[in-house]
C-alpha cells in the first residue's frame, strides 16, 4: 500500500500562498508513488480544492479539526457536514495543540472521530505523551489516551481511520525518538488497535498507523520504512513543497 503523507499547514499563510503551495503540490504530486493530503487551515479549504481539482491532481484535501456537535450555538466552531461540504477526506482529531491549548479532552475527540466517521471522511486520531520519558511509561500514557479517544469509533474498513502517534515533545522541536522507540511504540500501537476491533480482526490488523513529529525529508525514509509506519503527519515541513515532496520522494531515493 502507498504511504500516507499528511501536510498539517496550521495558522501558517494566507490565501495566495495557500493557493500557490497547494498548486506546486499538485504539480509535482504525479512524481510520487505516495497518497498525499493537505490540511489547510479552514477558510482556505475551498480555494485550496479548487486549485488541487483544476490542476487534476489526487492530493486529497484534509482539516486540522472539527466540533464535537453537528450543529448549533457554537460561535466560530466548524461543523462535520460544513467540511464535508467543503470535500474534505480527511480530518486530524486530537491534535496535540488542540488537546493543549483548547483543553480538547478525550470524549470529544472520540465524538468527533465518531462524526467524521458517519459523515464519510477519514479521521486521523492522533496521540502522544507529553514528556519524553521510558517506553513504558509511553506505552501506559498511550493505552488510555488511545481507548478514551476511540471510544464508539467502528469503520467497516480499517483504512478508513487513521491513527497518528505524535510525542509532543517531539513537535516542531527538531527531535526526533530513537528509530528502535518508534518502532516498539508503533507495534504497541498496532496491538492497541487491535483490542479496539476485537471483533473484527481485518480492521484491527489495517487501521493505518501514522508517525509525526519533526518530520523532514532527511529522517523519513528511515521513518516510513519502520514496520507498521503506513505514513507520516508533517507540519513544519509540509510548507514548502520541494520538502513536503521530498518526504515523499525519500523512500523512492533510497530504494
Ligand atoms: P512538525 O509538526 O512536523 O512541525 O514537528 C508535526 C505536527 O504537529 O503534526
Amino acid at each position: 500500500m502507498r504511504k500516507l503523507i499528511v501536510g498539517n499547514w496550521k495558522m501558517n499563510g494566507w490565501g495566495d500562498e495557500w493557493c500557490a503551495l497547494a498548486a506546486d503540490i499538485a504539480l509535482q504530486a504525479q512524481k510520487v508513488n505516495a497518497e498525499l493530503v493537505v490540511c489547510p487551515p479552514f477558510v482556505g479549504l475551498r480555494d485550496v480544492e479548487k486549485v488541487l481539482s483544476a490542476n487534476g491532481s489526487h492530493v486529497a484535501l484534509g482539516a486540522q479539526d472539527v466540533h464535537h456537535k453537528k450543529s448549533g450555538a457554537y460561535t466560530g466552531d466548524v461543523s462535520v457536514m460544513m467540511l464535508k461540504d467543503a470535500k474534505c477526506r480527511y480530518v486530524i482529531v486530537g491534535h496535540s495543540e488542540r488537546r493543549a491549548a483548547h483543553k480538547e479532552t478525550d470524549a470529544q475527540i472520540a465524538a468527533k472521530a465518531c462524526l467524521v466517521v458517519e459523515y464519510g471522511m477519514r479521521p486521523i486520531v492522533c496521540v502522544g505523551e507529553t514528556e519524553h520519558g521510558s517506553l513504558e511509561a509511553t506505552v501506559k500514557t498511550l493505552k488510555a489516551q488511545l481507548a478514551a479517544s476511540l471510544e464508539g469509533v467502528n469503520v467497516t474498513r480499517g483504512a478508513d481511520l487513521v491513527v497518528a502517534y505524535e510525542p509532543v515533545w517531539a513537535i516542531g522541536s527538531g527531535k526526533t525518538p530513537k528509530l528502535d522507540d518508534i518502532g516498539q511504540v508503533m507495534a504497541a500501537l498496532r496491538e492497541m488497535v487491535k483490542s479496539h476491533f476485537a471483533d473484527d480482526d481485518m480492521a484491527g490488523k489495517t487501521v493505518r498507523l501514522l508517525y509525526g513529529g519533526s518530520v523532514k525529508a532527511a529522517n523519513a525514509a528511515d521513518i516510513l520504512n519502520l514496520p507498521e509506519v503506513a505514513g507520516v503527519l508533517v507540519g513544519g515541513a509540509s510548507l514548502q513543497a520541494d520538502q513536503f515532496l521530498g518526504i515523499a520522494a525519500s523512500l523512492q531515493n533510497k530504494a
